[in-house]
């Protein structure tokens, strides 16, 4: 019996799809009033449902279905729908909409499930303006602490407020904190965002693993001067130090460690930032993952005293902050199998790969058995505006991930 209506889950991600910003389509990043506007949309879509809707403490947005066995703990599967800037249709959404339709097929279809199943929305996956990612399910983990809900964004709000503003509760954070053992399973289906399934010519992808991720916030500070009088052997030019660090970064990641790491500097802001004007400060962000923990230490390691030896022979001064860490995740072998014999019971084509993105699973993992099923998207590319996945496979995802809750909760 055909459960998961295909045409019903690809007209949900189209209608929240296109609930984005207006000067970048497909974006919406978090703590905005359209990231707001999206997720009230998705509380209705639950409601009208026959969901329970929740906002937690972490502003994290929850529809539950009640279980036959209720006092069971429950299945979560959940996502995000943040986007990252000028960011893509699917990366997030496809995880939280295959839940909402996993679980209006239980319901119209009045099939009994022991365990209570959560939609989780879970509050800003994707690094924001406060430099931390995975939020809500940080909050859920615990690794939500005081000092990350003092970040602040470039207008000196703080993630406290912003979290508030989503509808949470940041001086109660806690409450939302959730025991190892207190989910029974945590399944999350994404689009891949590379290119291993097209090249494999698989339609689903069971994940082994996924990257953990370092983030570092570097600030070089240097001395603002005219550009035109001083001298080339008298600067102390923050730009060209940052420079040279991030090079560092890319030249030591790209040695040799016991598994694939990469560096990358992906947010660079100079100051002043005028042509006249040698620049007198610089601040980046830093990101390093594997799925090696001793490959991101070791990298963080000789990377951190390039840049001191580099901002010794500039003579410009550093601060280094550790912005985050999540550990990388190896998924098990039972939920692994679970979820290859439910991909394999909807086509053959299925392989198993690891994940180089990160993902609300990697916190999840400290609560919960986790499992993910990766679809293919288009010339592997995502975090674009050009990201796209077919509505076929978002519909095999979901057959695969219904399959997968009910022979686990038999
Ligand atoms: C999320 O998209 C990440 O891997 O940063
Ligand atoms: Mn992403
Ligand atoms: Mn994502
Ligand atoms: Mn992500």
């Amino acid at each position: 019996m055909d459960l998961i209506n295909k045409e019903r889950l690809w007209g949900t991600i189209n209608d929240l799809a296109t609930i984005t910003m207006e000067d970048q389509p497909w974006t919406r990043r978090s703590f905005t009033a359209k990231y707001n506007e999206g997720r009230e949309w998705l509380m209705k879509q639950m409601r009208d449902s026959g969901l329970e809707v929740e906002i937690d403490e972490g502003s994290n947005v929850i529809g539950r279905l009640i279980g036959t066995e209720p006092n069971l703990p429950p299945i979560v599967i959940g996502s995000h729908t943040d986007t990252v800037p000028n960011g893509g249709r699917f990366d997030g959404i496809a995880g939280v909409l295959a839940g909402l339709e996993i679980v209006r097929a239980i319901k119209e279809n009045d099939i009994p499930v022991k365990h209570t199943i959560e939609v989780v929305d879970f509050t800003s996956e994707e690094p924001s303006e406060y430099g931390l990612s995975t939020v809500g399910s940080r909050a859920w983990s615990g690794n939500l602490t005081e000092e990350m809900l003092s970040y602040t964004n470039p207008a000196g709000q703080t993630l406290s407020e912003a979290i508030a503003y989503a509808g949470g509760n940041p001086s109660h954070i806690k409450n939302c904190k959730k025991e190892k053992g207190s989910i029974a399973l945590y399944l999350e289906l994404h689009i891949e965002q590379g290119p291993v399934l097209l090249r494999n010519n698989a339609s689903l992808g069971v994940v082994t693993g996924i990257v953990g991720i370092q983030r570092y916030k570097v600030t070089v500070d240097g001395l603002p001067n005219h550009s035109g009088t001083t001298p080339m052997n008298m600067r102390n030019d923050a730009l060209t130090a940052a420079s040279e660090m991030t090079l560092a970064l890319e030249s030591v990641a790209n040695g040799k460690f016991d598994q694939p790491v990469v560096g990358t500097v992906g947010v660079f802001n100079n100051f002043p930032n005028a042509s006249n004007v040698v620049p007198g400060k610089v601040e980046f962000a830093v990101e390093i993952r594997s799925i090696s923990e001793k490959a991101i230490d070791e990298v963080g390691s000789e990377f951190l005293s390039k840049v001191e030896e580099i901002a010794l022979k500039r003579e410009v001064k550093i601060k280094t902050e550790n912005v985050s860490r999540s550990g990388a995740i190896v998924i098990s072998n039972e939920i692994k199998q679970l979820l290859k014999e439910s991909c394999s019971s909807i086509t053959e084509k299925v392989i198993e790969l690891p994940s180089g993105a990160g993902h609300d699973a990697n916190q999840m993992s400290l609560l919960a058995p986790v499992g993910m099923i990766f679809i293919p998207c288009k010339d592997g590319r995502s975090h674009c505006p050009e990201e796209w996945a077919e509505k076929e496979d978002f519909y095999f995802g979901a057959k695969a991930m219904l399959q997968a809750v009910l022979a686990f909760s038999k």
